[in-house]
C-alpha cells in the first residue's frame, strides 16, 4: 500500500467537498499547490473507534474511507495535558493538522484539521484567535458558543467561531467527525475559559 498515495486521495476528496459547498468555499479558498510532507505516525487509543464509522452522507462516505484506512500512517494529536482536560476526555478525543504549517501537507496560509470526538464527550469552553469553521462529516454534536444560540450540526453542516469567543462542543448517543478550518493567525494558542 502506497501511504502518499492514500494522502492524496484524501486531498483529492477535500477539494472535491469544496466544490460542491458554499459555506467551505466562502470560508476560505483551498490553497493551489500542497506540498506533501511525510510525516512520522503518531497513534492513539480512541482512534480505533473511528474504523467501523458508518457513513451517513454519500458526499461524505469517501472521506471516512479514506480516514479509517489512512489512520496507521496519520500523526494524530491531543495536544491538552490530563490536568487541564481530565483522563476520561483524552479517551474520547484525537485530530490531526491534514493541512496547514505542521499538516500532512505543507500550506502557511491556512489550517485544515479533522478532529473526533467519541460518544457522550464534552469538549470544554476555550478559545483562540484565529478564525473558525467546522463542518461536520459524520455523527452529531451539540456546538454552543458565546452570545449565540446553542446547535445540533449534522453531516454537512457547519459552524463559525469569531476571533476569541469562548466556543464548546457536546456529543451525546453519536460519535462525531469535523473537519475544523483555520483562515488566520496559524499560530494561535488555544485558551481554556470559563463561559
Ligand atoms: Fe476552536
Amino acid at each position: 500500500m502506497n501511504k502518499k498515495k492514500i494522502f492524496l486521495d484524501l486531498k483529492n476528496e477535500i477539494y472535491k467537498l469544496w466544490e460542491n459547498n458554499l459555506d467551505l468555499t466562502k470560508f476560505t479558498k483551498l490553497p493551489g499547490r500542497l506540498k506533501y510532507i511525510n510525516k512520522k505516525p503518531h497513534l492513539l487509543g480512541v482512534i480505533r473507534k473511528i474504523k467501523n464509522f458508518q457513513s451517513e452522507s454519500v458526499h461524505t462516505e469517501k472521506i471516512l474511507n479514506i480516514i479509517a484506512k489512512l489512520s496507521p500512517h496519520i500523526n494524530w494529536k491531543q495536544t491538552y495535558s490530563e490536568k487541564d482536560v481530565g483522563k476520561s476526555f483524552l479517551n474520547k478525543f484525537a485530530y490531526f493538522e491534514f493541512i496547514g504549517p505542521t499538516g500532512h501537507f505543507f500550506s502557511k496560509k491556512i489550517s485544515l484539521f479533522f478532529i473526533f470526538f467519541d460518544v457522550k464527550t464534552f469538549y470544554t469552553w476555550h478559545n483562540h484567535e484565529a478564525e473558525e469553521l467546522y463542518f461536520v462529516l459524520n455523527g452529531k454534536a451539540k456546538f454552543e458558543s458565546k452570545g449565540e444560540t446553542p446547535k445540533i450540526l449534522k453531516p454537512l453542516e457547519s459552524r463559525f467561531h469569531r476571533s476569541f469567543q469562548p466556543h464548546s462542543l457536546t456529543t451525546f448517543n453519536k460519535k462525531c467527525l469535523s473537519i475544523v478550518i483555520w483562515r488566520d493567525k496559524l499560530n494561535s494558542k488555544v485558551q481554556i475559559v470559563k463561559k
